[in-house]
């Protein structure tokens, strides 16, 4: 069963062919970061407009480098929730389109389930797992019954981990996104050390998480109370906050995951979506591995938005016959 993927819920446009819920044909995305990173954040109206004329481009290039045509496919799935509106509503839209050109069933899935599906493409995943989300937009803890039932154990208050990460590269003006740019940053640091800051996170929100306190501390620990006056900082400051920064983020993630394994007695962990591409994250979870715990890490390339991860969740759907109707609609939010 081959199914074409097609995921423009934020900054990507993506398109995939996967085949036998596994066999990635295809998977190619243009990534739009030169378009925003001049704004220091994801501009909506731009990311539609980009990804009106991206999908043509990848359709084209999809036709011509792999052997498959549209009309060969068995059904076309796309990222329908969550995601910025316009964004979702030019991939619905391009969908639907081909669906009717092609006589082919149309799949609507979830973003944030084809994230944690895509651990599929590279492994035999066992179920039930616990499912950890974190992305730029979301953190979500689910417990993953099988390939398509998704129940949330647990989620951020506020602001997701990725945005943390953005809001404060963009504080120590590294750049957009920032996750990426503080990973490599620390990495190559030959000195580095810890600063104080007052954030306690330590047996907090219960099944729950909340980013938005060590950004405001850090912001506090820059600026002092005087956040009218931003203060320059050394280049050994910058990598101490971000180093300190991706050590509390990744271990606020990771005391979670400790709990919900304990709580739950999960056998199988599954971390996904852009933040799971953090190295310190993946290899502080798996450290978790042991003689009765697994754990799943997409390789980075399917951790960032993919269409293979669309077409991934839809062959699960097909599987079992569920299509979507055409007049489905997309939503922002995750609820
Ligand atoms: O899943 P994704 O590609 O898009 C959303 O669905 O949001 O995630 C993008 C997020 C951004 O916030 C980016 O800074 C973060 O993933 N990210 C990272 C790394 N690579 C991407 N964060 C920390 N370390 C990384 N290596
Ligand atoms: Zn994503």
């Amino acid at each position: 069963m081959l199914i074409l993927g097609i995921e423009t819920s934020c900054d990507e446009t993506s398109l995939a062919i996967v085949g036998d819920g596994k066999k990635v044909y295809f998977n190619e995305l243009i990534s739009q970061i030169s378009k925003h990173a001049i704004f220091g954040g994801v501009v909506p109206e731009i990311a539609a407009r980009e990804h009106y004329k991206s999908l043509f481009v990848l359709l084209e290039l999809l036709e011509k480098n792999s052997n498959i045509k549209i009309k060969d496919v068995d059904a076309i799935a796309v990222s329908t929730e969550p995601g910025l509106i316009g964004s979702l509503l030019l991939g619905l839209t391009f969908a639907k389109t081909l669906c009717m050109i092609y006589n082919k069933p149309l799949i609507a899935v979830n973003h944030l389930y084809a994230h944690l599906a895509a651990a599929n493409i590279e492994c035999n995943l066992e179920y039930p797992y616990l499912g950890v989300l974190v992305s730029g937009g979301h953190t979500v803890f689910f417990e993953v019954k099988d390939e398509i039932t998704y129940m949330v154990l647990g989620k951020t208050y506020d602001d997701a981990a990725g945005e943390c990460f953005d809001k404060i590269a963009k504080m120590l003006k590294l750049g957009y996104p920032g996750g990426p740019l503080i990973d490599r940053m620390v990495k190559e640091a030959t000195s580095k050390n810890k600063i104080n800051i007052n954030f306690n996170w330590r047996n907090k929100w219960g099944n729950n998480v909340s980013f938005s306190g060590l950004k405001t501390s850090i912001l506090y620990y820059i600026n002092g109370q005087n956040l009218q006056k931003p203060r320059e900082l050394s280049q050994s400051e910058i990598i101490d906050i971000a180093y300190t920064s991706q050590e509390i983020i990744t271990d606020i993630i990771l005391d979670k995951i400790v709990n919900f394994v304990k709580k739950y007695d999960f056998k199988n962990i599954v971390v996904a979506g852009g933040v799971a591409s953090n190295s310190v994250l993946r290899e502080k979870v798996r450290n978790l591995e042991d003689g009765k715990r697994k754990v799943f890490l997409p390789s980075p390339k399917y951790c960032v938005d993919n269409g293979a991860m669309v077409a991934i969740l839809g062959g699960f759907y097909a599987k079992k016959n569920i299509f979507s109707p055409l007049d489905s609609e997309c939503r922002s939010v995750f609820c």
